[in-house]
């Protein structure tokens, strides 16, 4: 068995937590490589709305799914306990269905005060984060002075969590921030307390069991967090996460093999959005942003930050497909556009010195304003101005939108496998 990946092709919050949701009953292993709880997966059926952030949005499919929680991905104890404990008062009985790698990397509150301190002293040039300390926690798994989750079944665990959090404290006095010691206390008593409760679950060498799984005939799907154009590589360097949000962060996320992957479906909107700071060449600062974000509810899941919105960049895009190889699109959100006359699509940018080119450049400036110093030059496509929500075949849509789902096919080159119409589990069209 090969192990397939889902993930986002654009900025992040393309719909992954719902897709992974309407796939996982297919598969055995829902798995979860890299990010934390900078991620906000939203799920939504049978009426209610739920939001993932560390945990796998696997854990509701019924059937007896494993989900993995890999070694790519940073955890911070506490907001793992409430996101737990939610999922447990809502009848999912996580002790059994969720391993957690005794390799992924510990989110500490001194990392949280690192964040923040950070972007304070960036000051308007700060990335924008979603301030849960990923970067710093990175940043010390990198350095190979971070905490791990085994760690914390070593007896001396307290000695060598000390010696971590004293180090951060260094680090916060030389960047001259104000920490407010008594928050701190409680925050950290906070943190061990939810260790104990991270102790209750299976924490163990999670690569041996996927590996042990494909090898048995059982079948994976890795989850991607964050986006391909926030990746730390190939996103818009500096204005990105901190890990590999590609398919190759599946394969060291998890410890798979890149012989063991199988298809890779990438997911994006019909439209793209942004939150945080960075380039974005399709951003719309008129009304048609705003009617786009408010018909799309384009507001953060998890901070509630407004979502920046734009038209759909097939430059990124493309980019995007070639990174991964991705062999499946999914197609999110088009619902959103169905009242849209016109519907704008990028094909190519003009660079600052007046060359076009349809490759993503090495490097796309912005001004103070986040204005992009790119010009996307727009192929415009009749709208549908259909309500497509209802639709649950391909047979049902409009031509026009049909039109435009083959336009981008072929200006991609990978066939589109899923189309999603609105953010329930059923308004979900899979294509034969
Ligand atoms: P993720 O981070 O990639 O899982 O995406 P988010 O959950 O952050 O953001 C996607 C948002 O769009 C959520 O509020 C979803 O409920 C919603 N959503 C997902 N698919 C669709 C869709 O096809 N149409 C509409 N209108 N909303 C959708
Ligand atoms: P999901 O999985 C959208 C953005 C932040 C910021 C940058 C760095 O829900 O798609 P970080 O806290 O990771 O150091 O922030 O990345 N960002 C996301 N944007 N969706 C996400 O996750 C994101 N996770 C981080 O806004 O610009
Ligand atoms: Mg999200």
């Amino acid at each position: 068995m090969k192990a397939d990946i889902l993930l986002g092709l654009q900025w992040g919050d393309e719909g992954k937590g719902k897709i992974v949701d309407v796939l996982a009953p297919d598969y055995d292993i829902v798995a979860r490589f890299q990010g934390g709880p900078n991620a906000g997966h939203t799920l939504e059926f049978d009426g209610h709305k739920h939001i993932l952030r560390s945990i796998p949005s696997g854990v509701f499919a019924k059937g007896a799914i494993t989900n993995i929680i890999g070694n790519g991905v940073v955890l911070d104890p506490v907001l793992f306990r409430k996101e737990a404990a939610e999922l447990e008062a809502d009848g999912v009985d996580l002790h059994e269905i969720l391993r957690i790698s005794k390799k992924a990397h510990l989110i500490m509150p001194t990392h949280r005060l690192l964040d923040a301190a950070g972007e304070a002293q960036m000051g308007a040039g700060k990335i924008g984060t979603t301030g849960k300390g990923i970067g710093p926690t990175y940043s010390d798994k990198i350095s190979r002075h971070g905490l791990r989750v085994g760690d914390i079944l070593d007896d001396n665990f307290d000695t060598i969590y000390a010696a971590a959090r004293d180090r951060h404290l260094r680090t916060l006095k030389n960047m001259d921030a104000v920490i407010d010691t008594e928050a701190l206390a409680k925050n950290e008593q906070e943190w061990l307390d939810a260790l104990e409760y991270l102790r209750s679950f299976n924490l163990s060498d999670t690569e041996h069991y996927v590996n042990k799984a494909l090898s048995n005939g059982n079948s994976i799907l890795c989850e991607g967090a964050q986006g391909t154009m926030l990746d730390i590589d190939f996103g818009s360097y500096p204005f990105v996460t901190s890990s590999n949000t590609v398919a190759a962060g599946a394969c060291t996320g998890l410890g798979l093999a890149p012989s063991r992957i199988g298809k890779v479906y990438g997911i994006f909107k019909a439209y793209c959005t942004r939150v945080g700071s960075g380039p974005f060449p399709t951003e719309l600062f008129d009304a048609t942003g705003e009617e786009i974000r408010s018909i799309g509810h384009e507001y953060g899941a998890v901070t509630g930050r407004e979502r920046r919105c734009g038209w759909l960049d097939l430059v990124a895009l493309r980019y995007s497909v070639m990174i991964n190889g991705a062999t499946d699109l999914i197609l999110m959100k088009s619902d959103v556009l169905d009242t849209f006359d016109t519907i704008k699509v990028c094909t190519a940018y003009r660079l600052p010195d007046g060359t076009v080119t349809s490759d993503f450049p090495y490097c796309v400036g912005h001004n103070a304003e986040g204005k992009a110093d790119v010009e996307p030059i727009y192929d415009e496509l009749p709208g549908w101005l259909t309500d497509i929500s209802a639709a649950r075949r391909e047979s049902e849509l409009p031509q026009a939108f049909r039109d435009y789902i083959a336009y981008i096919e072929k200006h991609v080159g990978v066939p589109v496998s899923i189309i999603s119409v609105g953010p329930d589990r059923e308004e979900t069209i899979v294509r034969s």
